[in-house]
Protein backbone atom coordinates (compact mmCIF):
# COMPACT_ATOMS: atom_id res chain seq x y z
CA UNK A 1 0.00 0.00 0.00
CA UNK A 2 1.03 3.59 -0.96
CA UNK A 3 1.91 5.58 2.15
CA UNK A 4 1.23 8.90 -0.17
CA UNK A 5 -1.95 9.67 0.87
CA UNK A 6 -1.56 9.20 4.64
CA UNK A 7 1.81 11.62 5.03
CA UNK A 8 1.58 15.28 5.15
CA UNK A 9 4.95 15.67 3.33
CA UNK A 10 2.99 13.55 0.25
CA UNK A 11 6.09 11.15 0.20
CA UNK A 12 4.84 7.95 -1.74
CA UNK A 13 6.64 5.40 0.18
CA UNK A 14 5.47 1.69 0.08
CA UNK A 15 4.06 -0.44 3.38
CA UNK A 16 3.81 -4.08 2.93
CA UNK A 17 0.55 -4.15 5.29
CA UNK A 18 -1.71 -1.69 6.12
CA UNK A 19 -4.86 -1.71 8.67
CA UNK A 20 -7.45 1.17 9.42
CA UNK A 21 -8.92 0.89 12.50
CA UNK A 22 -12.13 2.09 13.61
CA UNK A 23 -12.58 0.80 17.17
CA UNK A 24 -10.52 0.05 19.96
CA UNK A 25 -10.76 -3.90 19.27
CA UNK A 26 -10.41 -3.91 15.60
CA UNK A 27 -7.05 -2.04 17.08
CA UNK A 28 -6.08 -4.72 19.26
CA UNK A 29 -6.76 -7.19 16.12
CA UNK A 30 -4.73 -5.73 14.00
CA UNK A 31 -1.96 -5.91 17.18
CA UNK A 32 -2.22 -9.42 17.39
CA UNK A 33 -1.79 -10.01 13.81
CA UNK A 34 1.06 -8.36 13.76
CA UNK A 35 2.50 -9.97 16.90
CA UNK A 36 1.36 -13.81 15.33
CA UNK A 37 2.57 -12.57 11.55
CA UNK A 38 5.95 -11.62 13.30
CA UNK A 39 5.57 -8.00 11.63
CA UNK A 40 6.51 -4.60 13.47
CA UNK A 41 2.72 -2.62 13.79
CA UNK A 42 3.62 1.19 13.70
CA UNK A 43 0.58 3.57 14.44
CA UNK A 44 0.26 6.50 12.40
CA UNK A 45 -2.39 9.25 13.15
CA UNK A 46 -2.53 11.88 10.89
CA UNK A 47 0.98 11.49 9.38
CA UNK A 48 1.59 15.45 9.82
CA UNK A 49 4.81 14.75 12.15
CA UNK A 50 6.42 11.77 9.70
CA UNK A 51 9.60 11.63 8.04
CA UNK A 52 9.46 8.42 5.36
CA UNK A 53 12.19 7.85 4.21
CA UNK A 54 11.79 4.08 2.90
CA UNK A 55 9.41 1.64 1.92
CA UNK A 56 8.93 -0.09 5.27
CA UNK A 57 7.76 -4.02 6.02
CA UNK A 58 5.51 -2.81 8.75
CA UNK A 59 2.29 -3.31 9.44
CA UNK A 60 0.60 0.49 9.51
CA UNK A 61 -1.98 0.81 11.25
CA UNK A 62 -4.17 3.93 10.31
CA UNK A 63 -5.59 5.24 13.78
CA UNK A 64 -9.27 5.86 12.75
CA UNK A 65 -11.02 5.98 16.43
CA UNK A 66 -13.75 8.58 16.38
CA UNK A 67 -15.83 9.91 18.92
CA UNK A 68 -16.70 13.32 21.17
CA UNK A 69 -18.17 12.34 24.73
CA UNK A 70 -18.92 14.90 27.28
CA UNK A 71 -18.29 13.22 30.77
CA UNK A 72 -18.90 15.97 32.87
CA UNK A 73 -20.21 19.81 32.38
CA UNK A 74 -20.92 22.49 35.21
CA UNK A 75 -21.64 26.28 33.97
CA UNK A 76 -17.86 27.02 33.56
CA UNK A 77 -16.20 23.70 32.95
CA UNK A 78 -16.46 20.57 31.03
CA UNK A 79 -14.30 17.85 31.07
CA UNK A 80 -14.65 16.15 27.01
CA UNK A 81 -13.30 12.82 26.14
CA UNK A 82 -11.92 12.17 22.52
CA UNK A 83 -10.86 9.32 20.65
CA UNK A 84 -7.28 9.69 19.18
CA UNK A 85 -8.05 9.18 15.83
CA UNK A 86 -10.53 12.62 15.51
CA UNK A 87 -8.93 15.16 13.48
CA UNK A 88 -7.25 17.76 15.76
CA UNK A 89 -8.49 20.95 13.73
CA UNK A 90 -12.23 19.60 13.42
CA UNK A 91 -12.28 18.97 17.57
CA UNK A 92 -10.95 22.67 17.75
CA UNK A 93 -13.43 24.24 15.52
CA UNK A 94 -16.52 22.33 17.09
CA UNK A 95 -15.15 23.25 20.91
CA UNK A 96 -15.42 26.80 19.33
CA UNK A 97 -18.89 26.21 18.22
CA UNK A 98 -19.70 24.78 21.57
CA UNK A 99 -18.13 27.84 23.25
CA UNK A 100 -15.56 25.52 24.96
CA UNK A 101 -12.39 27.49 25.55
CA UNK A 102 -8.81 26.78 25.66
CA UNK A 103 -7.57 25.69 22.21
CA UNK A 104 -8.24 28.54 20.41
CA UNK A 105 -4.60 29.20 19.71
CA UNK A 106 -4.00 25.69 18.62
CA UNK A 107 -5.78 25.86 15.99
CA UNK A 108 -4.96 24.37 12.14
CA UNK A 109 -2.50 22.17 13.81
CA UNK A 110 -2.45 19.11 11.31
CA UNK A 111 -2.92 15.84 12.68
CA UNK A 112 -5.20 13.72 15.17
CA UNK A 113 -5.79 13.91 18.56
CA UNK A 114 -3.95 11.47 19.65
CA UNK A 115 -0.69 12.85 18.27
CA UNK A 116 -1.40 15.61 20.16
CA UNK A 117 -0.05 14.90 23.98
CA UNK A 118 2.44 12.84 22.29
CA UNK A 119 4.66 15.61 21.18
CA UNK A 120 2.74 17.99 23.98
CA UNK A 121 1.56 20.27 20.76
CA UNK A 122 1.67 23.97 21.74
CA UNK A 123 1.33 27.60 19.12
CA UNK A 124 0.73 30.96 20.02
CA UNK A 125 1.90 30.74 23.99
CA UNK A 126 -0.56 27.52 24.56
CA UNK A 127 0.25 24.18 24.69
CA UNK A 128 -2.11 21.31 24.80
CA UNK A 129 -0.45 19.96 28.51
CA UNK A 130 -2.21 23.77 29.71
CA UNK A 131 -6.31 22.08 29.00
CA UNK A 132 -4.56 18.13 29.68
CA UNK A 133 -7.02 15.92 31.94
CA UNK A 134 -5.83 12.62 31.27
CA UNK A 135 -5.31 10.08 28.69
CA UNK A 136 -5.60 6.30 27.76
CA UNK A 137 -3.77 4.23 26.00
CA UNK A 138 -2.93 0.51 25.03
CA UNK A 139 -0.68 -1.24 26.11
CA UNK A 140 1.37 -2.90 23.25
CA UNK A 141 3.25 -5.95 25.33
CA UNK A 142 -0.23 -6.50 26.96
CA UNK A 143 -3.01 -5.15 25.34
CA UNK A 144 -4.06 -3.60 28.47
CA UNK A 145 -5.75 -0.39 28.57
CA UNK A 146 -4.24 2.31 31.45
CA UNK A 147 -5.11 5.62 32.14
CA UNK A 148 -2.62 8.67 32.13
CA UNK A 149 -2.71 11.56 34.44
CA UNK A 150 -0.99 14.64 32.98
CA UNK A 151 2.00 14.19 35.34
CA UNK A 152 2.89 11.09 34.30
CA UNK A 153 2.85 11.98 30.64
CA UNK A 154 5.88 14.24 31.78
CA UNK A 155 5.38 17.05 29.59
CA UNK A 156 7.93 19.33 28.17
CA UNK A 157 8.33 21.33 24.97
CA UNK A 158 7.72 19.11 22.37
CA UNK A 159 8.09 16.07 24.52
CA UNK A 160 6.35 13.68 26.77
CA UNK A 161 6.72 9.95 28.38
CA UNK A 162 5.34 8.74 24.85
CA UNK A 163 8.54 10.16 23.33
CA UNK A 164 10.82 9.07 26.04
CA UNK A 165 10.96 6.30 27.98
CA UNK A 166 7.93 4.61 26.55
CA UNK A 167 8.67 5.05 23.23
CA UNK A 168 6.84 2.54 21.02
CA UNK A 169 4.87 1.55 23.92
CA UNK A 170 1.69 2.66 24.50
CA UNK A 171 -0.88 3.83 21.68
CA UNK A 172 -3.05 6.55 22.82
CA UNK A 173 -6.91 6.14 22.67
CA UNK A 174 -8.47 8.65 24.08
CA UNK A 175 -7.60 12.43 25.21
CA UNK A 176 -9.70 13.93 27.99
CA UNK A 177 -9.44 17.84 27.88
CA UNK A 178 -10.83 20.20 30.69
CA UNK A 179 -11.94 23.40 28.60
CA UNK A 180 -13.64 26.30 30.17
CA UNK A 181 -16.79 28.22 29.13
CA UNK A 182 -15.01 31.63 30.38
CA UNK A 183 -11.88 31.23 29.24
CA UNK A 184 -8.84 33.19 29.61
CA UNK A 185 -7.90 34.23 26.45
CA UNK A 186 -4.09 34.09 25.51
CA UNK A 187 -3.21 37.26 23.16
CA UNK A 188 0.52 37.69 24.58
CA UNK A 189 1.64 36.71 21.01
CA UNK A 190 2.62 39.42 19.38
CA UNK A 191 0.95 38.32 15.96
CA UNK A 192 -2.00 37.78 17.15
CA UNK A 193 -2.49 41.16 19.16
CA UNK A 194 -1.34 42.79 15.50
CA UNK A 195 -4.04 40.95 13.91
CA UNK A 196 -7.33 41.92 15.88
CA UNK A 197 -5.89 45.10 16.22
CA UNK A 198 -5.99 45.32 12.67
CA UNK A 199 -9.90 43.76 12.57
CA UNK A 200 -10.65 45.96 15.03
CA UNK A 201 -11.56 43.78 17.28
CA UNK A 202 -11.07 45.28 21.23
CA UNK A 203 -13.19 42.18 22.97
CA UNK A 204 -11.98 38.92 21.52
CA UNK A 205 -14.02 35.96 21.80
CA UNK A 206 -12.62 32.79 20.74
CA UNK A 207 -13.70 32.66 17.69
CA UNK A 208 -12.07 36.00 17.10
CA UNK A 209 -9.03 34.50 18.01
CA UNK A 210 -9.00 30.93 16.25
CA UNK A 211 -9.82 33.39 13.36
CA UNK A 212 -6.42 34.91 13.88
CA UNK A 213 -4.42 32.29 14.92
CA UNK A 214 -5.98 30.47 11.36
CA UNK A 215 -4.85 33.48 9.60
CA UNK A 216 -1.26 33.60 10.94
CA UNK A 217 -0.72 30.44 10.25
CA UNK A 218 -2.00 30.43 7.17
CA UNK A 219 0.31 33.49 6.06
CA UNK A 220 3.63 31.09 7.12
CA UNK A 221 2.98 27.98 6.68
CA UNK A 222 2.28 25.85 3.66
CA UNK A 223 -1.15 23.95 3.11
CA UNK A 224 0.31 20.16 3.48
CA UNK A 225 -3.20 19.93 0.56
CA UNK A 226 -1.03 22.17 -1.85
CA UNK A 227 2.84 21.82 -0.49
CA UNK A 228 3.99 18.67 1.49
CA UNK A 229 5.42 19.28 4.78
CA UNK A 230 5.22 18.47 8.39
CA UNK A 231 5.13 21.64 10.00
CA UNK A 232 7.96 23.13 11.77
CA UNK A 233 10.73 20.83 10.98
CA UNK A 234 13.06 21.12 13.70
CA UNK A 235 12.81 22.09 17.78
CA UNK A 236 13.60 25.60 18.77
CA UNK A 237 16.70 24.83 20.68
CA UNK A 238 17.63 25.99 24.43
CA UNK A 239 21.04 27.24 24.81
CA UNK A 240 23.58 28.55 27.98
CA UNK A 241 22.45 32.64 28.78
CA UNK A 242 26.61 33.00 28.49
CA UNK A 243 26.50 31.54 24.86
CA UNK A 244 23.02 33.46 24.27
CA UNK A 245 25.17 36.92 25.21
CA UNK A 246 28.40 36.01 23.00
CA UNK A 247 26.08 35.88 20.26
CA UNK A 248 24.45 38.60 20.31
CA UNK A 249 27.53 40.57 20.56
CA UNK A 250 27.80 39.26 16.59
CA UNK A 251 24.19 39.24 15.66
CA UNK A 252 20.73 40.71 16.11
CA UNK A 253 19.43 37.15 17.29
CA UNK A 254 15.90 36.79 18.71
CA UNK A 255 15.84 35.05 22.15
CA UNK A 256 13.55 34.05 24.97
CA UNK A 257 14.24 33.51 28.31
CA UNK A 258 12.93 30.56 29.71
CA UNK A 259 12.41 29.42 33.76
CA UNK A 260 15.67 27.56 33.80
CA UNK A 261 17.75 30.47 32.88
CA UNK A 262 18.46 29.47 29.86
CA UNK A 263 17.62 30.97 26.32
CA UNK A 264 14.99 29.39 23.44
CA UNK A 265 15.70 30.57 20.04
CA UNK A 266 13.91 30.36 16.74
CA UNK A 267 15.74 27.47 14.53
CA UNK A 268 13.91 29.64 11.54
CA UNK A 269 16.10 32.61 12.27
CA UNK A 270 19.60 30.58 12.77
CA UNK A 271 18.21 28.49 9.52
CA UNK A 272 17.91 31.98 7.41
CA UNK A 273 20.68 33.18 8.42
CA UNK A 274 22.65 30.01 7.32
CA UNK A 275 21.31 30.59 4.11
CA UNK A 276 18.65 28.56 3.83
CA UNK A 277 15.42 30.42 3.49
CA UNK A 278 13.17 29.60 0.09
CA UNK A 279 16.08 27.03 -1.01
CA UNK A 280 15.45 24.81 -3.72
CA UNK A 281 17.16 21.81 -4.42
CA UNK A 282 14.96 19.53 -7.09
CA UNK A 283 11.55 18.67 -5.43
CA UNK A 284 11.91 19.58 -1.81
CA UNK A 285 13.55 22.77 -0.13
CA UNK A 286 13.02 25.09 2.28
CA UNK A 287 9.98 27.21 2.37
CA UNK A 288 10.37 30.50 1.65
CA UNK A 289 8.20 32.23 4.30
CA UNK A 290 9.44 30.46 7.53
CA UNK A 291 12.81 28.81 6.81
CA UNK A 292 11.75 26.11 9.98
CA UNK A 293 9.81 24.17 7.81
CA UNK A 294 10.75 21.57 5.00
CA UNK A 295 8.73 21.74 1.81
CA UNK A 296 8.05 18.53 -0.34
CA UNK A 297 6.90 20.25 -3.64
CA UNK A 298 5.90 17.32 -5.68
CA UNK A 299 7.91 14.03 -5.94
CA UNK A 300 10.71 14.65 -3.88
CA UNK A 301 12.18 12.09 -1.78
CA UNK A 302 11.78 10.86 2.07
CA UNK A 303 15.93 10.56 1.73
CA UNK A 304 16.39 13.59 -0.12
CA UNK A 305 14.77 15.63 2.93
CA UNK A 306 16.39 13.65 5.07
CA UNK A 307 19.38 14.39 3.72
CA UNK A 308 18.35 17.89 3.28
CA UNK A 309 18.16 18.28 7.10
CA UNK A 310 20.93 17.02 8.00
CA UNK A 311 22.94 19.54 5.72
CA UNK A 312 20.90 22.36 7.27
CA UNK A 313 21.56 20.53 10.93
CA UNK A 314 25.37 20.88 9.90
CA UNK A 315 25.32 24.01 8.32
CA UNK A 316 23.82 25.97 11.30
CA UNK A 317 26.38 23.51 14.18
CA UNK A 318 28.75 25.60 11.51
CA UNK A 319 27.97 29.19 11.64
CA UNK A 320 26.30 29.18 15.22
CA UNK A 321 27.79 26.53 17.41
CA UNK A 322 24.06 25.72 17.80
CA UNK A 323 22.91 21.55 17.54
CA UNK A 324 19.37 21.59 16.51
CA UNK A 325 17.36 18.50 16.30
CA UNK A 326 14.21 17.28 14.31
CA UNK A 327 11.04 17.95 15.78
CA UNK A 328 9.32 15.60 13.24
CA UNK A 329 9.74 11.81 13.80
CA UNK A 330 12.22 9.71 11.04
CA UNK A 331 11.20 6.41 9.81
N1 LIG B 1 12.20 33.61 12.16
C1 LIG B 1 13.06 34.06 11.18
N2 LIG B 1 13.02 33.49 9.95
C2 LIG B 1 12.15 32.51 9.63
C3 LIG B 1 11.26 32.03 10.63
C4 LIG B 1 11.32 32.60 11.88
O1 LIG B 1 13.86 34.96 11.41
O2 LIG B 1 12.17 32.05 8.49
C5 LIG B 1 12.24 34.22 13.49
C6 LIG B 1 11.44 35.49 13.60
O3 LIG B 1 12.26 36.44 14.18
C7 LIG B 1 10.30 35.19 14.54
C8 LIG B 1 10.80 33.99 15.30
O4 LIG B 1 11.72 33.34 14.45
O5 LIG B 1 10.09 36.26 15.42
C9 LIG B 1 9.68 33.04 15.68
O6 LIG B 1 9.01 32.62 14.50
P1 LIG B 1 7.51 32.05 14.54
O7 LIG B 1 6.65 33.00 15.28
O8 LIG B 1 7.11 31.68 13.17
O9 LIG B 1 7.60 30.78 15.47
P2 LIG B 1 8.63 29.56 15.50
O10 LIG B 1 9.39 29.65 16.77
O11 LIG B 1 9.42 29.52 14.25
C10 LIG B 1 7.06 27.97 16.83
C11 LIG B 1 6.52 26.58 16.71
C12 LIG B 1 5.38 26.53 15.72
C13 LIG B 1 4.28 27.45 16.21
C14 LIG B 1 4.88 28.86 16.34
C15 LIG B 1 3.90 29.83 16.95
C16 LIG B 1 8.36 25.08 17.21
C17 LIG B 1 9.33 24.09 16.69
N3 LIG B 1 7.57 25.66 16.32
O12 LIG B 1 7.63 28.31 15.58
O13 LIG B 1 4.87 25.20 15.71
O14 LIG B 1 3.19 27.45 15.34
O15 LIG B 1 6.03 28.84 17.21
O16 LIG B 1 3.74 29.58 18.31
O17 LIG B 1 8.32 25.31 18.43
C18 LIG B 1 5.04 23.06 14.64
O18 LIG B 1 5.43 22.62 15.72
O19 LIG B 1 4.93 22.31 13.64
C19 LIG B 1 4.77 24.49 14.52
C20 LIG B 1 4.43 25.04 13.36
Amino acid sequence: VSLKPYNTFGLDVVAQYFAEVTTESELKEALEWARETGVEPYVLGGGSNILLTQDVKTLVIKNALKGVTVLEESDTEVRVQVASGEVWHAFVLHSIAQGWGGIENLSLIPGTVGAAPMQNIGAYGVEIKDVFGSLTALDRAHLETRTFAADECQFGYRESVFKKELKGKYIITSVTLVLSRNAQLNTSYGAINETLTERGIANPTIRDVSDAVIAIRQSKLPDPKVIGNSGSFFKNPVIASAQYEQLKDHYEIPGYPQPDGQVKVPAGWLIEQAGWKGKRIGAIGVHDKQALVLVNHGGGSGQALYDLAMEIQASVQSKFGIEILPEVNVL
